[in-house]
């Protein structure tokens, strides 16, 4: 039977809906509208277009943001001077560290500068360590791996007891997906580099999450009938048939794997779009601990 299509463009809009929404109330009962400060070092063209669309996105929920870039060369110091001035600046809720940071730069010591109450990525240490833990929470859960937990219970797949596996263990997205789901009382299996019998171990999947970067990796065969896949992938191929002469493809083989699962997310429209949307719910929260109690 064919997969249900995950539609993450429309769940994503809802999200910023309802973002939308609360800031408008905000406003109107004399509360300031949330910021977000960007930092972007460096040219890297994919950062780029990422930090743009972060921008268009708060425009159009009405959060503020301040976008700040800063050379390729930019030392440690120079950038987490720039961190600690947003830290101490009211009119910032939230503050967000474009990665991959340029080879040079310590991006621990970076993102560990970054003031907990406006970690709106979610990725300082701190954060990522309450996630890991049982009984804590971290103020802000890292936004494309909220986004996959959202889109899975979309499909109506029941966590508790479930076996999920996890395919890479980044720290943007593999290994706090995997924290995610263990806190919803998955039993889950992180799949790297070193795994063996890889197929096998997908097979055993309720819920399969691909976060690798290996163009459609995950083949029909190794899907457990009736299972929700996520794919997190956005790999540019080469077509000659496309417009272009290349197309994006997840981490999944989707024309095969749809025919096995219950519920499929595309690419694109399915994961992409819930980053940014999570993303502004995050800086909402952030305005929102910034609020007189
Ligand atoms: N680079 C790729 N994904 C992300 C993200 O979610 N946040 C930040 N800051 N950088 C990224």
């Amino acid at each position: 039977m064919a997969a249900n299509i995950i539609d993450g463009k429309k769940i994503a809009e809802s999200v910023r809906n309802e973002v939308k929404e609360a800031v408008a109330a905000r406003i109107a009962a004399g509360l300031p509208a949330p910021a977000l400060a960007t930092v972007l070092v460096g040219e890297n063209p994919a950062s780029q277009v990422y930090v743009a669309s972060k921008h268009k996105a708060c425009a159009e929920v009405g959060i503020r943001s301040i976008g700040h870039v800063l050379p390729e060369n930019a030392s440690q110091q120079e950038v987490e001077s720039l961190v600690k001035a947003l830290n101490a600046d009211p009119e910032v809720s939230g503050i967000l560290v474009q990665l991959p940071l340029p080879k040079h730069l310590d991006e621990e010591a970076v993102l560990s500068a970054i003031d907990l109450h406006k970690d709106v990525d979610g990725f300082s240490p701190v954060n990522i360590g309450r996630l890991a833990q049982k009984g804590r929470e971290p103020l802000f859960v890292p936004c494309t791996p909220a986004g996959c937990m959202l889109l899975i219970e979309s499909a109506g797949m029941k966590l508790s007891g479930a076996n999920a596996v996890v395919l890479g263990r980044s720290n943007i997205v593999g290994m706090p997906v995997a924290l995610l789901l263990v806190k919803a009382n998955a039993t889950v299996t992180i799949v790297h580099s070193r795994t063996r019998e890889i197929p096998e171990v997908c097979r055993q999947a309720d819920i399969l999450v691909a976060a690798i970067g290996q163009p459609e990796f995950v083949k029909a065969d190794w899907v457990k009938p009736g299972a929700v896949v996520i794919d997190v992938g956005i790999n540019r191929i080469s077509d000659p048939t496309a417009k272009r002469g290349t197309r994006l493809v997840g981490d999944v083989d989707f024309k095969g794997v749809s025919k096995v699962a219950s519920a499929i997310t595309p690419v694109p429209g399915g994961v992409g779009p819930m980053t940014i949307a999570l993303l502004m719910r995050n800086t909402l929260r952030a305005a929102q601990l910034a609020d007189p109690q």
